[in-house]
């Protein structure tokens, strides 16, 4: 099947509305915990500089956007875990790769930002998300807060035997053991545009992971394993899109399919070696943990697309807002 540009969004009468409460439920969360951090993904696991290279003369289907644009990106990372209170790294959850692509030229989506400089990129350590949807998302969040009604909770509010399947999905994503952040793969799990086209992201780890290695088991071995390898050595992933084909192979709307369609290299992102104990690296750290990563931060042909992605629209302005994130940086 080739690349079409045939997709469409699918707008639910009322979402707007129930997007924006979802997402000052989430920031009377933040606010109640009283201390300034995200609404989720507060914990920072590590934060690295880089560089990331578009490739020239790529196919039609991948020349928008950032692939109409090839050349050396300075980029800044921020890995995290996926929660919005701080848990030991052993303890089950997403892990976060949010990408700032700064020096970027081109019209920006965000009202009042056109001419801002970066291209974020959103990455979970997932191909798709355990939730359908956001209204699967924000029943799992809510009833996370008391975890003993958790289960009768998700009933309530998706039904018996969705509850039981997004639990399943949930119970394996979560207890994936990470032992290291430089053999694993990362993915949007949610579409954008690109240009005309429909696209999801990954970031494919160049190195695999060694099969007789183990997690580590200290609250903060996921930043403490990624600081001494990458002392010594670059970290390097291959950028791939994959292309909307049709609504079955590529459904826009149900983040829980996985698409079936081919990846295609665009780029090549590298974590140089870096001392994150150095001055220098300590400053980073405290930047990158002040910055806003957010996947509406795009160029106009990188719209976000399907539900997940509207609701995001409001909830990471109002995490932002709450704990008064840093503007934009112009370079790296
Ligand atoms: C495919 C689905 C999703 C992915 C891949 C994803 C990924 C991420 C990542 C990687 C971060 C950390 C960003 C950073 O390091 O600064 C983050 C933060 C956050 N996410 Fe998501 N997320 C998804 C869905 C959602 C949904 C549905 C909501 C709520 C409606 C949401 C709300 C938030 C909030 C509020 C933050 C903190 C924003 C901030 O203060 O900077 N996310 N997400």
């Amino acid at each position: 099947m080739p690349p079409s540009k045939e997709w469409k969004e699918v707008v639910s009468d009322g979402e707007d509305a129930r997007f924006l409460g979802y997402a000052e439920y989430l920031q009377g969360l933040q606010r109640a915990r009283a201390q300034k951090g995200r609404a989720l993904h507060l914990k920072q696991n590590l934060a690295l500089k880089g560089e990331l290279v578009i490739d020239p003369d790529l196919p039609e289907p991948a020349r928008h956007g950032l692939g109409a644009r090839p050349g050396r990106y300075g980029v800044w990372v921020r890995l995290s875990n996926g929660s919005g209170a701080s848990q030991p790294d052993p303890k089950g959850d997403l892990r976060g790769f949010a990408l700032k692509v700064i020096g970027v030229d081109g019209k920006k989506v965000i009202p009042g930002m056109e001419s801002a400089r970066t291209q974020d990129l959103l990455f979970i350590n997932h191909p798709i998300t355990a939730m359908r949807n956001t209204d699967e998302f924000l029943a799992i969040v809510k009833g996370m807060q008391t975890p003993a009604l958790l289960l009768p909770r998700l009933i309530g509010a998706v039904g018996f035997f969705r509850a039981l399947a997004i639990l399943k999905a949930a119970v394996k994503d979560l207890g994936f053991k990470m032992t290291s952040v430089a053999t694993t793969d990362y993915f949007t799990a949610a579409p954008i545009s690109w240009g005309p086209y429909a696209v999801k992201v990954k970031l494919e780890a160049r190195a695999k992971p060694d099969p007789s290695a183990k997690a580590g088991g200290t609250p903060g071995y996921i930043g403490e394993e990624l600081t001494s390898r990458v002392k010594a050595n670059a970290v390097v992933y291959d950028l791939r899109i994959q292309h909307y084909v049709d609504p079955t192979s590529t459904p826009i709307e149900e983040h829980d399919r996985e698409w079936h369609s081919p990846w295609l290299t665009i780029g090549t992102l590298t974590l140089p070696a870096q001392d994150v104990t150095s001055p220098e690296g300590r400053a980073l750290q405290a930047k990158v943990e002040a910055a806003s990563f957010d996947p509406w931060h795009a160029l106009v042909e990188h719209r976000p697309l399907g539900n997940v992605m509207r609701a995001r629209n409001h909830a990471y302005r109002l995490s932002t807002q709450e704990r008064g994130a840093a503007a934009e940086p112009e370079q790296s």
